[in-house]
């Protein structure tokens, strides 16, 4: 027998409350309960996007949340910009080609954030971008980029041209403020800092946003969101949903406003200065600087054969699961997840494990070095 601890990038931990509500029994997708259901949960979700917009909520994975938007938001024949900085920022541009449009990617080093002041002189170069897309956090490589800045210049470029932000693995870890940030749609999936199973995609759009899918004449028919905004003004979804995984959202919505936004970003916050500081301590490199560290995922680096030692340990000796890298990462780094059910205690257990197992394999003493440094952290933050 043997605890498990999921320390992956998504999926995440599910809370017990969460599961005891999705085990509660299937409900009619056209009965007054569902309708009762959407109506509970579509105030309390616009706060965790920082939207008073409505968020659209899809049965299926986050990726369709990216389709959602590139296909209702671009029109054909458009020239949008995707900012590539990572595995997940190559996927949208993936989506973007399969369009008809004139796509332009802003490449930015795997690990390293947008530089604002150099993406405002790449964008200035363009004429006539309608679109420029974004990850939040770049789950491959743990970057959070500067979001704000990046709206600002957007806007600065042309303020029509709508700023899409892929929040997949920071909506629920990360703060937002849809119109402080310029961000005319915000898109997420569940399996993340949202605490559910994979099956949900969400997308957040203002008003600007919604002109454009009304207008869109592109053909598209089950992402269409048009039929999704008409729905959610009746309560409900215009094709059968995952029910039980949106009952399971309205009791996170519930323990993220019991806890309170503020409180759940600031938890975040923590887990990645202890995790970062205790990191370090072992003399294990961060991938990405400080000022971009994400708040839910952290990368670090080291040789092939130590990276694939502590992976394995970890699950064979404890029972915890962290992560690979990614496409040209794959061996090169590991990625802690901590986001969502997720708490400074489960920092100190892996960074702990860590200890015993770069001990022994370095055939160095390092009992005891992460966790004090990440206890200094979270008692000195206090
Ligand atoms: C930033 C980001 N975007 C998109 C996705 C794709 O989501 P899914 O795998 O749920 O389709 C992920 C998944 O890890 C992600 O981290």
């Amino acid at each position: 027998m043997q605890k498990k601890m999921l320390m992956t990038p998504g999926p995440t931990p599910i809370p017990e409350n969460v599961n005891q509500r999705m085990a509660e029994g299937m409900i009619g997708h056209r009965s007054s309960d569902f309708t009762d259901l959407m109506n509970s949960i579509k105030p309390k979700i616009k706060d965790v996007f920082g939207t008073k917009d409505d968020v659209v909520i899809l049965s299926s994975s986050g990726t369709s949340s990216l389709e959602a938007a590139m296909v209702n938001l671009a029109a054909p024949d458009e020239d949008i910009v995707v900012i590539v900085s990572g595995a997940f920022g190559a996927r949208f541009r993936a989506i973007a080609e399969t369009f008809p449009y004139n796509v332009h990617t802003y490449e930015v080093e795997w690990g390293d954030a947008v530089d604002p002041g150099h993406f405002k002189e790449f964008l200035s170069k363009l004429d006539n971008i309608k679109v420029v897309v974004s990850q939040a956090c770049e789950t491959s490589t743990a970057v959070l980029h500067p979001i704000t800045e990046i709206g600002q210049i957007v806007k600065d470029y042309d303020k029509d041209t709508l700023f899409i932000v892929d929040g997949v693995s920071s909506v629920g870890g990360t703060k937002f403020n849809l119109t402080e940030s310029n961000i005319d749609c915000l898109i997420s999936g569940s399996q993340k800092a949202l605490m559910l199973p994979p099956g949900l995609a969400f997308v957040a759009m203002n008003q600007t946003a919604k002109q454009k899918v009304q207008s869109n004449d592109i053909p598209r028919f089950y992402l269409d969101l048009n039929q999704y905004f008409d729905s959610l003004d009746k309560d409900t979804t215009p094709f059968t949903p995952a029910v039980s995984l949106i009952q399971g959202l309205d009791a996170v919505l519930d323990s993220i406003a019991e806890e309170g936004l503020e409180n759940v970003f600031e938890r975040h916050m923590k887990m990645r200065d202890m995790l970062r500081a205790g990191l370090e301590a072992l003399d294990l490199e961060l991938l990405v600087k400080d000022d971009f560290a994400s708040p839910t995922v952290t990368a670090f680096k080291s040789s092939s054969d130590e990276l694939s030692h502590i992976k394995d340990e970890l699950k064979n000796n404890f029972g915890i699961t962290i992560a690979g890298g990614q496409k040209h990462l794959k061996g090169k780094i590991l990625r802690i997840g901590h986001m969502g059910y997720m708490f400074p205690a489960d920092i100190i257990v892996v960074l702990s494990a860590m200890e015993g197992i770069l001990s022994k394999y370095r055939q160095q003493n390092y009992y005891g070095k992460a966790i004090t440094k990440a206890q200094e952290v979270f008692f000195n933050d206090l």
